[in-house]
Formats: C-alpha cells, sequence, structure tokens
C-alpha cells in the first residue's frame, strides 16, 4: 500500500535525542545525550502512598472527565507558588494546567502565528519547541545567545527588518541546550525591544527552580507590566516527567483561547497526575524536596566541570552553568563536529550534535550538548576523558 501522508507531516523530523537513543543499548555506553531528569530526583513512595489515597478516597474524580482548565486545587496551588517564589501573576493574569510544557509552548504558537508568520528562537534552542513551531508552519529566525543572554542588537536588526514576527521564544534560565542564563539587564533589554515591537515572548522555565550557585535573576514574567508574556512552567524536573503536568500563566484574553486550543488537542491534562502533583504541593513539602534535586545536580555538574577542566584540551570551551542539566561545548577551529561525534560514538560515548539545536539546521557548527543529570559520576570522569581522546586524536 502506498500512503499518501499530509503536508504537514513532511516537515516533521524525528528528534535527533530520540534517534540516538536506539544507539544506546549496548553494554558499557555512556550517555551525555539525555535530556532526562535523574531517576534519584523521582520521589517514588511519596508518590505510591498519594496515588494509593486517591484511588481510595477521590476515584470517581480521578476517573472521571475534567474542565480543560485543570483542576482547580492545583491551579490554586500553583498560582500561590507561582506568586511567592517568582513574583509571577497580577490580577489580569490566569495559570492553567497544560500536557507538560511542551504542550504550553505548542498552544502559544498555534494561537499567535499563522502559516509563515516568524519565531524569533535563541541560537541554539530546545529541539521540542522548535519542532513544534515548524509543524505549526511558523518560520523560524535564530537570534545569538551570549554569555549575558540574547543578543539584542541582533535580535533588534531582525525585528526592524521581518514585519511578520509575532513571538519571541526564550528559556532565560539554565538553557537547554546551552546551559546560559540571562542577566537581568539582558532580560530588560529584551523586553523592551519585545514592546517595541510589539510582540509576544514565551518565557520558557522548566529549569528556573534547579539554580544551585549563584543569585536568581527576575523572571521576565514578574516585570510584564504590558501582558506580553506567556508564561510556561512544568513539573517534569521537579517531581516527574512521565506524569506530564505543565503550567501556563498569562493574560486572561490569551489564556482564554489556549482554552479552546487545548480543548481541541487533548481535552484535558490527566485528572489523576494533576491530583496526585495538588497532593503532593500540600502534604509532601515541594520546597524541600527541590532543594534535594539541586544538591544532586549541583555533584553531578561539579564533577563534570572537573573532569572537563582536568582532561580537555585547552582549546575546548565550554560553559558552566549555575543550574539545570546542562553544558554547551565548542570543538576548536580544524576538527568537524560529524567526524567528532562519530569517533566518539565508537568509543561507545554518545553526545548530541549542536546541529539538532539550531533554528537554521544547515548552519555550521562546532558545540555539542552535554547532559549531567543521567550519567554516574565514574561515567562522567571516563566519558569526558575519551571526548578529550576523541579531541586529540581528530587533530
Ligand atoms: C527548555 C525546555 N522546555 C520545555 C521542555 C518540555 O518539558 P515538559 O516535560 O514539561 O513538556 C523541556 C524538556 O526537556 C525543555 O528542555
Amino acid at each position: 500500500m502506498n500512503y499518501n501522508f499530509s503536508e504537514k507531516l513532511r516537515v516533521m523530523k524525528p528528534s535527533a535525542i530520540r534517534e540516538i537513543f536506539k544507539s544506546l543499548g549496548t553494554p558499557g555506553s555512556i550517555s551525555f545525550a539525555a535530556g532526562n531528569p535523574s531517576p534519584e530526583s523521582f520521589p517514588i513512595s511519596d508518590i505510591k502512598r498519594l496515588t494509593d489515597d486517591i484511588l481510595t478516597n477521590q476515584p470517581v474524580t480521578a476517573l472521571q472527565y475534567g474542565v480543560t482548565e485543570g483542576y482547580t486545587e492545583l491551579r490554586e496551588l500553583v498560582s500561590r507558588r507561582l506568586k511567592t517564589v517568582y513574583g509571577i501573576g497580577s490580577c489580569d493574569d490566569d495559570t492553567i494546567i497544560v500536557t507538560g510544557g511542551q504542550q504550553g509552548i505548542e498552544l502559544t504558537c498555534k494561537v499567535f502565528c499563522s502559516e509563515g508568520d516568524i519565531v524569533v528562537c535563541e541560537n541554539p534552542s530546545f529541539i521540542g519547541a522548535l519542532n513544534a513551531f515548524r509543524s505549526l508552519g511558523a518560520r523560524l529566525m535564530g537570534v545569538p545567545l551570549c554569555e549575558n543572554g540574547i543578543d539584542t542588537a541582533a535580535l533588534e536588526k531582525i525585528l526592524s527588518e521581518n514585519e511578520r514576527v509575532k513571538l519571541l521564544y526564550t528559556i532565560p534560565s539554565f538553557q537547554n541546550p546551552s546551559g546560559i542564563t540571562s542577566t537581568l539587564e539582558n532580560r530588560r533589554a529584551v523586553y523592551e525591544l519585545a514592546r517595541r515591537y510589539d510582540i509576544i515572548i514565551i518565557e520558557d522555565n522548566p529549569y528556573g527552580d534547579l539554580r544551585f550557585t549563584g543569585e536568581d535573576v527576575p523572571t521576565y514574567k514578574s516585570f510584564d507590566s504590558d501582558g506580553r508574556v506567556v508564561y510556561c512552567g512544568s513539573f517534569s524536573k521537579i517531581l516527574s516527567a512521565g506524569i506530564r503536568i505543565g503550567t501556563l500563566t498569562a493574560n486572561k484574553e490569551i489564556v482564554s483561547k489556549i482554552v479552546v486550543a487545548k480543548q481541541v488537542e487533548d481535552v484535558h491534562t490527566n485528572v489523576f497526575f494533576q491530583m496526585v502533583t495538588a497532593k503532593f504541593i500540600k502534604e509532601c513539602d515541594l520546597e524541600k524536596h527541590i532543594l534535594k534535586i539541586r544538591e544532586l545536580y549541583r555533584h553531578k555538574a561539579t564533577v563534570m566541570l572537573e573532569a572537563l577542566d582536568r582532561y580537555m584540551p585547552k582549546d575546548v570551551s565550554y560553559t558552566r552553568p549555575e543550574g539545570g542539566i546542562f553544558l554547551w561545548c565548542t570543538l576548536p577551529e580544524g576538527i568537524r563536529l560529524s567526524d567528532f561525534v562519530s569517533l566518539a560514538a565508537e568509543k561507545n560515548v554518545f553526545v548530541v550534535p549542536g546541529t539538532a539545536f539550531l533554528p537554521d539546521e544547515s548552519e555550521p557548527t562546532r558545540s555539542f550538548r552535554l547532559n549531567y543529570s543521567m550519567p554516574s559520576d565514574s561515567e562522567i570522569d571516563k566519558g569526558i576523558r575519551l571526548l578529550a581522546e576523541t579531541v586529540s586524536e581528530l587533530r
């Protein structure tokens, strides 16, 4: 049978990262390719107890259809936490529960972008968001990311030359894939440009709670006096990724449109896991749990940075993240990224080539992403040593 698939499907690509996962089965392989939270971060016994309690005492609510906006108690708890921890949420805003931060990002693009409209993305950026924007027919334009955040001169050039820019998508804290956190000055300058050119900002902050060094930086949403920021949050990295609980906070008018689009997509987010999440926040001290995860990643990041400092040739550069689960490594001139990734894979060490994270995948890059949340300490040490050897062999 010859299947005649849609035009839309043609632009959808399998995630390069999920493809790399397929070659990871070999015993002894070391993967720095994942984006998963550490299994040690899952509060398994608490979740077991809470699910049992819910199924015993509120089974019908857990198993019945729910409302699209989300389980009311969870919405209230999330709104309160966003206000307390991040200063987010004015009386003009609403918070809803979505099926992972991924859905919040995708729905925002869906309600704002028509075919051919432009989404400006950090270059590099999160592959899941880039693919969502592509699948909706949006055009992507990359804006370079510097040490302090978005290159504002480059952003202004893009905005002044392209009338069809609707959205700016940014991950301001512990960015995926670069690990970079933008400064407050940078955020304010970007916000001013968004105001001047009247565009919406998607602030994606799934790693915001995972700071392990340095000072907190205010979110865009906390100083969003215009109502132009859509804030996407997630429980994936602080509770469980598999339960698919995300949050979205924006001006009420935007939220009302997103709710309609969500209704069409999946009716509502899994009620049972919304109840588990609400119960965890109420009964299990989420903030204390987050502190434990921060410690875990502080340790892992330190092990990786020490290994990089010890083994990597001096002309290999890398970011030093203050939180999150990734850092970004750049090879010296003269070494081809594809040769490096292949030779590393022959040594059973897997990294994601930077190409996967570029809004324009045909652009050349010598960078790759390293994840430290999944490998063990000894794997990190051995894997980085093997990557350093790979660089030397390719000279
Ligand atoms: C930057 C970024 N945004 C959003 C997501 C999606 O998170 P969720 O599991 O909440 O859909 C991820 C997941 O890795 C991510 O790295």
